[in-house]
């Protein structure tokens, strides 16, 4: 298999956590390298449901090896909680999981700025829609230069270290007019995280960079979000706060950029979107509540039901262009079952003008209406389908008609949440 980069290539929530449960079949490593617990990547095995938002899907494969990157900022109070319950399930990792001492920390303080930003954003109508979990916050605090990484919890002057971190915080809510934090009272809430986190803590490059370069070793990287998530390519500013594309590798888990061997983009049959920001293909209409109903599509970090709209090709190009995406997996093609026709975008117009690419104006953007081709649809249920050819004849000509539009092949092909559930061409 080779190392090998998945990521969403629409606005998150793809069905990467499924893809990446059926590659570690074959995989050493899953490595998360950006982003936070705003992901909830879900892994259904059987009648089994996981939702992880921190830790690797990898984690529910024994003996795959997980890492959390330095790309990440982790909330160790939600991550001490994610791993407790899977311990709790079962699940087996205490030689098996590996935090990045360079990873930031998010805290508290991060989740009520991001809540009260968005508060006040929301008054003039520009709120992100964010997951309110001090993802942004925390990346500011990592390129003021002023955060706290993992590292810093072995140091036997942590105690001092975070006292320093609480008072600078501090002074910036007594000149903002805010209450002040209370170092006591936040020393004791993390500390039992803390301990129970500090066996996992370490030096992840030298073992990473060892399986990157190990010819039998098979490393999958974990994407987060989705590449119009992403804070240079995505539809800034209703963004995340990191680089979710495959260029997220090399910086957040710290291996050479030609240590990828190839590049997997996650796709939807159709498109969702959460929180705030456009969406040229959105659906206000009864096929809109239809997709939402089907796919069931609410957040599996908020609970938000999310926007629905059709496949946009313009964004699969799009996407693909930027994080040289070699092959799709293409999910939820079942949730298209129950439909006489699918529309597919294929190009924007805007302004009378005809627009092939995402255009980096959000105003722009948001004048683009979709122009659309017609697909009749196969009106019986692929649920069952074991490859290929089970598959009705029209939804078979939909996967070659994606590949035509986007020019990459498809490889994966998701008909249901489960694992089995799963034709790979
Ligand atoms: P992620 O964030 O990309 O990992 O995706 P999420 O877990 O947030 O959302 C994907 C949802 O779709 C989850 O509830 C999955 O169980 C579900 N899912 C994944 N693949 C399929 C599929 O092929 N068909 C259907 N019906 N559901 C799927
Ligand atoms: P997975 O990994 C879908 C969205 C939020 C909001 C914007 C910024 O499960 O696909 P943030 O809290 O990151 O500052 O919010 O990004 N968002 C996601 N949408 N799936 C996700 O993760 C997301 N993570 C963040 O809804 O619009
Ligand atoms: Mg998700």
């Amino acid at each position: 298999m080779a190392n090998t980069v998945l990521i969403g290539a629409q606005w998150g929530d793809e069905g990467k956590g499924k893809v990446i449960d059926v590659l570690t079949s074959k995989a050493n490593w899953v490595v998360r390298y950006q982003g936070g617990n705003n992901a909830g990547h879900t892994v259904e095995i059987g009648d089994q449901k996981y939702v992880l938002h921190l830790t690797p899907s990898g984690i529910l494969r024994p003996g795959v090896k997980c890492v959390i990157g330095n790309g990440l900022v982790v909330d160790p109070l939600g991550l001490a909680e994610e791993l407790q319950d899977l311990e709790k399930r079962g699940i087996e990792f205490g030689n098996r999981l590996f935090i990045s001492d360079r990873a930031h920390l998010v805290f508290q303080y991060h989740k009520e700025l991001d809540g009260a930003k968005e508060a006040r954003l929301s008054e003039s109508g520009n709120k992100i829609g964010t997951t309110k979990r001090g993802i942004g916050p925390a990346y500011i605090d990592k390129a003021d230069r002023i955060g706290l990484r993992m590292g810093d919890v072995l140091e036997d002057n942590f105690d001092e270290l975070f006292r320093r971190w609480i008072a600078a915080k501090n002074e910036m809510l007594t000149i903002l007019g805010a209450p002040e934090l209370n170092a006591d009272e936040i020393i004791k809430t993390y500390a039992a995280a803390f301990d129970y986190l500090k066996p996992f803590i370490c030096d992840t490059l030298p073992m990473l960079n060892a399986a990157v370069r190990d010819p039998d070793a098979n490393v999958l990287f974990e994407g987060a979000q989705g590449v119009m998530l992403d804070v240079d390519f995505g539809t800034y500013p209703f963004v995340t706060s990191s680089n979710t594309s495959a260029g997220g590798v090399a910086s957040g888990a710290g291996v050479p950029p030609h240590s990828v061997d190839e590049v997997i983009g996650i796709v939807k049959a159709y498109t969702t979107r959460v929180g705030e920001g456009p969406f040229p293909t959105e659906l206000f209409d009864a096929a809109g509540e239809q997709l939402a109903k089907v796919g069931n599509e609410f957040g599996a970090t908020t609970g938000r039901p999310r926007r629905c709209g059709w496949f946009d090709a313009v964004v699969a190009r799009y996407s693909a262009m930027i994080a040289g995406i070699d092959r799709w997996a293409l999910m939820k093609m079942d949730v298209l079952d129950g439909f006489e026709t699918i529309n597919v975008c294929v190009a924007y117009e805007c302004d009378g003008e005809r627009i092939e690419s995402v255009p980096s104006s959000i105003s722009k953007l948001s004048r683009c209406k979709p122009v659309y081709k017609e697909f009749k649809g196969w009106n019986c249920s692929t649920r069952n389908a074991a490859s290929f050819d089970e598959l009705p004849e029209q939804a078979q000509n939909y996967v070659r008609w994606i590949e035509e539009l986007t020019n990459v092949p498809v490889s994966i092909l998701s008909v249901g949440p489960n694992r089995a559930s799963t034709i790979e061409l």
